[in-house]
């Protein structure tokens, strides 16, 4: 019998990250098997991704529910039906642009994680990397950390560190950090999972 943990990703865009721990939980040795994805966005690149290689995809459109005056409880009640229909254990948000609800987080409080482009506690919210250029830091890097109802404030899972070079861009400084939560999320989710 297998002891893998089922895991759900949600994301709203490109899902890069959604890429790696789907490419990593493939090793027979990996402790999460990704069972399915849910998108906020019926555009996101991400779903292909997760079509082509196999996995199980969802919608809920958070436009649609904005057009339909359906409030955050709403969505969150929503996804969490889809995640428990999917007998889902174990949720990993990547590039999910949305905050969730107080009561979503507590029902999934411990199995549920984000990654964040900077090293938390510093520059929580948006725009990490421009925060860090402008705090003027040596070194920034990426957090996996699970989810509590504050912002980017629960416990930390794991950390990587990048080096901020003289004359780096937002730009510059983004693609190393998104290099690093590449390496850095499959390696975290296989801690969480352990
Ligand atoms: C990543 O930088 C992640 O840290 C942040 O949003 C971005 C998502 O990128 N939360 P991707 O969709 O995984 O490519």
């Amino acid at each position: 019998m297998s002891v893998r943990k089922r895991v759900a990703i949600l994301i709203s865009g490109r899902g890069s990250n959604m890429r790696a721990l789907i490419d990593a939980a493939r090793a027979p040795d990996y402790p999460g098997e990704i069972v399915l994805v849910i998108s906020s966005s019926p555009d996101a690149e991400g779903i292909s991704v997760a079509k082509a290689a196999g996995v199980a995809t969802a919608v809920v459109d958070q436009v649609r529910f904005r057009r339909e005056n359906r409030d955050r409880e709403a969505y969150d009640a929503e996804l969490h039906h889809i995640l428990t229909a999917a007998n889902v254990e174990f949720v990993c948000l990547a590039g999910f642009m949305r905050i969730l609800s107080p009561g979503f987080v507590r029902k999934w409080e411990g199995r549920i994680v984000n990654i964040h482009p900077s090293l938390l506690p510093a520059f929580k919210g948006l725009k990490p990397q421009a925060q860090a250029l402008a705090a003027g830091v040596a070194t920034s890097g990426c957090s996996v950390h699970y989810v509590v109802a504050e912002l980017d404030a629960g416990p930390v899972v794991a950390q990587a560190e990048v080096p901020v070079l003289a004359g780096d861009t937002e730009e510059s400084l983004t693609a190393r950090i998104l290099a690093a939560e590449h390496k850095l999320y499959p390696l975290a989710l296989k801690k969480a999972l352990s």
